[in-house]
C-alpha cells in the first residue's frame, strides 16, 4: 500500500524547493535538489490530515484533428517566437523566399524542441547563489533545434521524400544554421510573454559554433579527423532534441538523430576501418541520407571521413548566462541517439544522470560521478560529468532491475570484444551495452525525476516491431508507447540516486483503454474519452510535481498530438487528462514551467510534416495562416486568466 503524504508536508516542500531555487537559476533544479531538500524538509513539517496532491481542475479538450493549436478553456496560449523570428537588431526579417544561411544564424531556428527556462532578476542579472528572488516574469528561454524540413522550409519539392536528392549547397546551408539551439531573453508584462530582441543574452549555437570534447574519451584516436588532429574540437551540434538542467545553472542538449545527417556506406569502409564500420553499422548508417550534406560537404560523407560521426552523439552542455561560454560535450555520459536527461544533485552526494537512447530496442542508461555535489561549487560542479561511471539498465520482470556499470576490462568489455580502452567503450556505447546485456526497450524517449517523490519516469514511445515481450515491455507490436516508472532505493522524497539497483513499474499503458480494442491501454480510474494517448514523448513537472505528458506520432491514429498532465501518487494517480492539442502534422515538445507553476512554455514541431503536404501546399500554414507563408514551428507560451497555477 503506497503512503500518501500530509497537504502541509507537500506545501513546505514546496516552499523549501522554492527557497532552493531562489537564486540558483534553474527551473528542473527541483529535481535535481529534491533528495536533500525533502529529507531535511520533513523533518521539521507538522502532521496534518492527508490530502495528497492538489487534483488537476481544468477542463479537458476533446481529442481531435485540425489546422491549429487547442487549449483547456480559461488559458491563453499564444504564439511567443517562430522560425525565422529575429534575435538580434542585426537579424532580417523573415521571408521563406530569401532565406540566407546568414540571415538564419541571426534567427529563431528551425523545429523546435527541448525548452528550459533559467530565471533573471528584475535588473536582468543572473540571481546570485542563495541571494536574489528567482524571477518569474524574466528569464532566459533555451530552446533545441532537432531537425530540419527540407520540403516545407524551401520551394520546389512535392514533399520529403524528394527533397534530399535536391536539395542544393544554399539550402544545405540554410539547415545547418537552423540546427542547434536558441538562447533568448523573454519578458511577461502585462499577462502576456514576449522576446526581448537584441537582449546581450540572446545567442544562436548552430552547425559552424565551436565546441570542445571533455571527459574520457577526449582527444581520443577514433575522435581525431583531418580538420581536427586533436581529437577535441568540434563544429558544431546537431540533433538536438530533449535535454535538461544543473542546479548550477546550465543547460544540457541531446545529440539525438545525428546519423540522417550523415551519408556514405558502413560496409565500404569495413577493410580500411572495421572498427568504425562496425560503430556506423551499429547506428544504421547507409540508405537514409535524408539531409545529403555529405555532398556538398566531405566530413558528412563517413566514406571520406569515417571518424567525424564520432563527434556527434553526445550530450552537450554550455551556461546559458554567458553568451561566450564554449559548449562542452560530454564524453563520460556516453555516445549515442541522446534524448533527455535528468540531473539529480543532492549535497555531499555523487551527482547522478539519468539519460535515455531513442531507438528501437535501445537502452536506458545513469551517470554516476566519482565525486560529490557540493552547491557552494557552482559551475565547478561541471567537471563532475568528467569522471564518472556510465551505467546501463536491465529491467527484470519481478519488478527490480540492477545499472550494469559500462567500464573497460569488465563485463565483457576488453580487446576480444573491440574495446582496447574506455574510450572506445563510450564510443561505442552501444554495443558496449549489447555486450553486458541490457533490456532493449521501446525506444526511450524523455527521462524526467519528479521533484517530489525522486521517482524517475521513462517514456517509451512506441515498438512495433516488438516480438519477445518482457515485464517492461509487456506488449507485442507495441505502436501506442508506454512509461516506465523506476524507483531509485528509499522512499518517496528520500530516494538515493547513487545506486547501482532499482525497483520499477508500469506508469501507463498508453493506447485505447476500451479491453476490446487491440491496444487496452491502461490508465487510472476515472479516464475520459479525452484523457487517453498514444506516443508519449517529453514529459515535465509542475509546481506540485504533476506530471505532463506530450505526445510524437497520435496522428496516425486520427488525433492530435498534444499533452496530457496526471497526479503520480494517491487515488487519482495515473488518471491523464488532456489540457493541449498541436495543429495538424505537429508532434508536441519541450514543456516547460516557470517557477511559479503559472506560465507554460510548450514548443509545437513540424507542424504540416504529413504525407502530400509541401511548402506551396502545407496541411496548415499554422500559425499565421497567412498566403504563401510556410508553416513555422513555433513556441507557444500558456497562461491562466485568472492569474492562478496552471493545472489547479
Ligand atoms: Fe527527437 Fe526521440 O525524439
Ligand atoms: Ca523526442
Amino acid at each position: 500500500m503506497k503512503k500518501r503524504e500530509s497537504f502541509s508536508v507537500l506545501a513546505t516542500r514546496f516552499l523549501t524547493r522554492r527557497d532552493a531555487l531562489k537564486g540558483i537559476g534553474a527551473v528542473g533544479v527541483a529535481a535535481a535538489s529534491s533528495g536533500g531538500l525533502l529529507a531535511s524538509c520533513s523533518k521539521e513539517s507538522p502532521t496534518l490530515p492527508e490530502m495528497g496532491t492538489p487534483p488537476l481542475t481544468f477542463e479537458e479538450i476533446p481529442r481531435m484533428l485540425d489546422a491549429t493549436h487547442h487549449v483547456a478553456p480559461g488559458y491563453d496560449a499564444r504564439v511567443l517566437v517562430s522560425w525565422g523570428d529575429r534575435l538580434f537588431d542585426a537579424s532580417p526579417a523573415f521571408n521563406a523566399d530569401l532565406q540566407t544561411a546568414s540571415a538564419q544564424s541571426l534567427q529563431f531556428g528551425y523545429n523546435n524542441d527541448f525548452i528550459a527556462y533559467f530565471p533573471l532578476t528584475d535588473s536582468g542579472k543572473e540571481p546570485a547563489l542563495g541571494m536574489a528572488p528567482d524571477s518569474d516574469t524574466r528569464g532566459l528561454l533555451c530552446v533545441n533545434h532537432e531537425y530540419t524540413n527540407a520540403y516545407l522550409m524551401f520551394r520546389g519539392y512535392s514533399g520529403w521524400k524528394d527533397s534530399g536528392a535536391g536539395i542544393n549547397r544554399q539550402q544545405i546551408e540554410v539547415e545547418m544554421a537552423a540546427h542547434g539551439h536558441s538562447i533568448l531573453e523573454v519578458q511577461k508584462q502585462g499577462g502576456t510573454w514576449s522576446v526581448e530582441v537584441d537582449s546581450p543574452y540572446n545567442r544562436r549555437l548552430t552547425m559552424s559554433t565551436p565546441m570542445r570534447m571533455t571527459g574520457p574519451a577526449a582527444g581520443h584516436a577514433r575522435l581525431q579527423t583531418p580538420a581536427d588532429p586533436s581529437g577535441t574540437r568540434v563544429l558544431g551540434t546537431m540533433g538536438n532534441c530533449a535535454g535538461g538542467v544543473t542546479p548550477w545553472g546550465t543547460v544540457l542538449i541531446a545529440e539525438e538523430n545525428f546519423r540522417y545527417n550523415f551519408g556514405g556506406y558502413p560496409e565500404k569502409i569495413q577493410e580500411a576501418h572495421p572498427r568504425e564500420a562496425r560503430n556506423h553499422a551499429r547506428f544504421g548508417f547507409g540508405g537514409h541520407e535524408r539531409r545529403q550534406w555529405y555532398r556538398e560537404f566531405p566530413r558528412f560523407n563517413i566514406e571520406n571521413d569515417p571518424t567525424e560521426a564520432n563527434r556527434f552523439g553526445w550530450m552537450v552542455e554550455f551556461d546559458p548566462y554567458d553568451p561566450h561560454s564554449e559548449p562542452k560535450k560530454r564524453t563520460a555520459l556516453g555516445r549515442f541517439q541522446h534524448e533527455g536527461c535528468s540531473v539529480v544533485a543532492v549535497e555531499g552526494q555523487p551527482l547522478v544522470a539519468y539519460a535515455g537512447d531513442d531507438g528501437i530496442d535501445e537502452y536506458v542508461y545513469k551517470f554516476i560521478s566519482r565525486n560529490n555535489y557540493e552547491a557552494a561549487n557552482g559551475r565547478a560542479n561541471s567537471d563532475l560529468f568528467d569522471d564518472g561511471i556510465l551505467y546501463v539498465a536491465r529491467f527484470y520482470d519481478d519488478g527490480r532491475g540492477e545499472w550494469l556499470p559500462l567500464e573497460f576490462g569488465r563485463n565483457g568489455l576488453t580487446p576480444q570484444n573491440g574495446f582496447d580502452d574506455q574510450g572506445d567503450v563510450l564510443i561505442d556505447t552501444r554495443i558496449a551495452a549489447d555486450v553486458v546485456g541490457a533490456t532493449p526497450m521501446d525506444r526511450p524517449e524523455d527521462i524526467d525525476t519528479n521533484p517530489v517523490t525522486g521517482r524517475t519516469y521513462v517514456s517509451l514511445t512506441k515498438n512495433k516491431g516488438r516480438e519477445k515481450t518482457d515485464g517492461a515491455n509487456p506488449r507485442a507490436a507495441n505502436a501506442w508507447g508506454h512509461i516506465v516508472e523506476i524507483l531509485a532505493p528509499g522512499d518517496d522524497g528520500h530516494r538515493d540516486h547513487a545506486t547501482t539497483n532499482f525497483n520499477w513499474d508500469i506508469f501507463v499503458l498508453a493506447g485505447d483503454p476500451d479491453p476490446t480494442s487491440e491496444s487496452r491501454g491502461q490508465y487510472g480510474e476515472g479516464i475520459t474519452d479525452a484523457g487517453w494517448f498514444c506516443n508519449p514523448d517529453n514529459i515535465a513537472f509542475d509546481y506540485y510535481g504533476r506530471i505532463w505528458i506530450a505526445t510524437d506520432n497520435a496522428s496516425l491514429f486520427d488525433f492530435h498530438d498534444g499533452l496530457w498532465a496526471a497526479e503520480t501518487t494517491g487515488p487519482r494517480r495515473a488518471q491523464t487528462r488532456h489540457f493541449f492539442g498541436c495543429p495538424r502534422g505537429a508532434e508536441l515538445c519541450g514543456p516547460c514551467f516557470t517557477p511559479d507553476g503559472k506560465s507554460l512554455f510548450v514548443a509545437v514541431q513540424h507542424p504540416a510534416d504529413e504525407d502530400d503536404s509541401n511548402f506551396l501546399k502545407p496541411s496548415t500554414r499554422w500559425p499565421n495562416f497567412r498566403d504563401n507563408e510556410p508553416p513555422r514551428p513555433s513556441v507557444v507560451a500558456i497562461t491562466r486568466r485568472d492569474g492562478k497555477l496552471i493545472g489547479d
